[in-house]
């Protein structure tokens, strides 16, 4: 499986706190069958101001101890972008970590307030889309405007935004109603992958190999490689390893 969504990098948001836990986290993803994994760090400006010159060292030093801990999990690195007012700034300055491509458009893991959905974020979205840029909203299934009504994942789609729903929520490591909401998604065709969100190995961990057990036993073994392999494969466009 390839997992696009892993806050494994030591130190710089709120995952991993030291290597030791990286590479823990490292280990269990290997073990739940996980041959690729991209890490995003949080983008969340005053929370954790990361960027590409934050990232880059922390992700090199990480790859390193990969290669020297033989732990055979391929990594690359973006982000996951907080809704903000500057997206539209950082996409024209190219100073936006893409995590691959969708269709025609480079694509961005952007994350909204789990409290609510902001007043314009659908501009936001139909503005990234004009400038050739896909919206991937992750975790849907956590937002509390969602959450009171069903109908707010429609609207965010009708924008131009994608889905990625979160492994464990299908297994319920949330609410019951975050679990309904990924089903039902899964139901409606409107995720576009699943990844772990994994913070650590316990509170956090990766549920990537008991989630697409669940997704085989609701839908069965092609859509469960299309959400946790074949997508994300062709959103990271790395045809080399498997
Ligand atoms: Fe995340």
């Amino acid at each position: 499986m390839i997992d696009l969504h892993s806050h494994i990098l030591p130190g710089i948001d709120d995952g991993a706190r030291s290597m030791q836990q990286s590479l823990e986290m490292a280990r269990q993803a290997v073990v739940a069958g996980v041959t690729h994994m991209v890490c995003t760090p949080h983008i969340h400006p005053n929370y954790f101001d990361n960027s590409y010159e934050t990232i880059n060292p922390v992700f090199n030093e990480f790859r390193l101890a990969l290669a020297t801990n033989k732990i055979p999990l391929s990594v690359t690195f973006a982000a996951e972008i907080r809704l903000s007012a500057d997206i539209p700034v950082w996409i024209k300055q190219q100073q936006i970590l893409y995590i691959g491509h969708y269709q025609s458009r480079q694509a961005v893991m952007l994350e909204l307030p789990h409290s609510h959905i902001p007043a314009g974020t659908d501009n936001l979205i139909k503005w990234m889309i004009a400038n050739k840029v896909q919206p991937i909203v992750v975790h849907p299934e956590r937002n509390r405007d969602i959450w009171k009504d069903y109908s707010k994942i429609m609207f965010l789609r009708r924008a131009g935004a994608i889905f990625q729903v979160t492994a464990g929520a299908f297994i319920g490591r949330f609410s019951e109603v975050a679990q309904q909401i990924a089903e039902r998604m899964l139901d409606e065709s409107l995720i576009s992958f699943v990844a772990s969100d994994t913070h650590d190995i316990e509170r956090r961990p990766n549920d990537m190999l008991l989630c697409k057990k669940r997704l085989i036993e609701l839908k069965g073994e092609n859509v469960a490689d299309e959400l946790t392999l074949l997508t994300p494969k062709e959103i990271t466009q790395l045809m080399e390893w498997h």
